[in-house]
């Protein structure tokens, strides 16, 4: 009995080191657990000295932990994270990545670990108080976000302004080069705290939510993922990470 038990955990072990890289099957080692995400997007990923922190990073960490691989984060564009899931250089991305129907043709998602806002910035005194007050201004976004896809969507290519972080478009409102930025709720609290003379409207510009992609098919990882979330949300690690990074007034 004791010999088949040793047998089926070797077995469990031996199948939650291969769900690390080895399940991607691509340039990422065995054992080891690549993460690509885009550390400018604070509480959820950003640089602190040469460490990348963040919800997101650790979250991954514990997910990491309880399949016993090396997590290992990559920074990369935004835009990139999805091509290096698919190509098999990364093995999840995870960036505060909202979950949408286009990136579900490239990539299976996690089940969701947090529910987010596309939110407007303005200058404070600007007379844009209201999403309708978008029309004719010119928004700036993160290159790639659902900020970026929605609104130019909605109001065209000519009004949006593309940046590679979404610090930098904050950036260019503070120095009036643009009317608006739109971006997830969270960032904007944290850009805002920053620099004085912004403001967050009440009215959201889109609801969403976050999860964690891997390549199409990788069932494997996709699984060992979803019951490490699930162990994290219910012995209360989520949330404890979370709140250690965003208060809640
Ligand atoms: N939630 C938005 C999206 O998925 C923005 C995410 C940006 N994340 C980042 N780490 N820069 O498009």
């Amino acid at each position: 009995m004791k010999k088949l038990i040793g047998i089926i955990l070797s077995a469990v072990m031996v199948m939650s080191l291969a769900a690390c890289g080895g399940a991607s099957q691509g340039t990422a080692q065995p054992g080891i657990l690549v993460m690509a995400t885009n550390a400018e997007f604070p509480p959820y990923e950003y640089h602190e000295g040469s460490r990348i922190v963040g919800i997101d990073a650790e979250i991954a960490a514990a997910i990491a932990e309880k399949m016993g691989c090396e997590l290992v984060i990559e920074d990369i564009a935004f835009d990139s994270i999805i091509p290096e899931v698919v190509s098999a250089k990364a093995d999840m991305g995870m960036a505060g990545m909202t979950v949408t129907e286009d990136r579900m043709q490239n990539v299976d998602f996690s089940t969701t670990y947090a529910v987010a806002r596309q939110v407007v910035i303005v200058a404070e005194g600007s007379g844009i108080t209201s999403l309708a007050d978008l029309e004719g201004r010119v928004i700036g976004v993160q290159q790639g976000t659902t900020g970026d896809i929605y609104a130019t969507d909605e109001f065209g290519d000519d009004f949006i302004e593309r940046y590679s972080k979404g610090m930098e478009a904050v950036q260019a409102l503070v120095q009036g080069k643009i009317d608006a930025v739109i971006i997830d709720n969270e960032p904007a609290r944290v850009f805002v705290s920053e620099n004085p003379g912004l403001i967050i409207l009440d009215e959201a510009y889109a609801d969403e939510e976050y999860a964690i992609a891997v390549r199409k098919g990788n069932t494997a990882l996709l699984e060992a993922i979803n019951n490490a979330l699930e162990e994290l949300k219910n012995d209360g690690t989520l949330d404890e990470i979370v709140s250690r990074y965003i208060s809640t007034e």
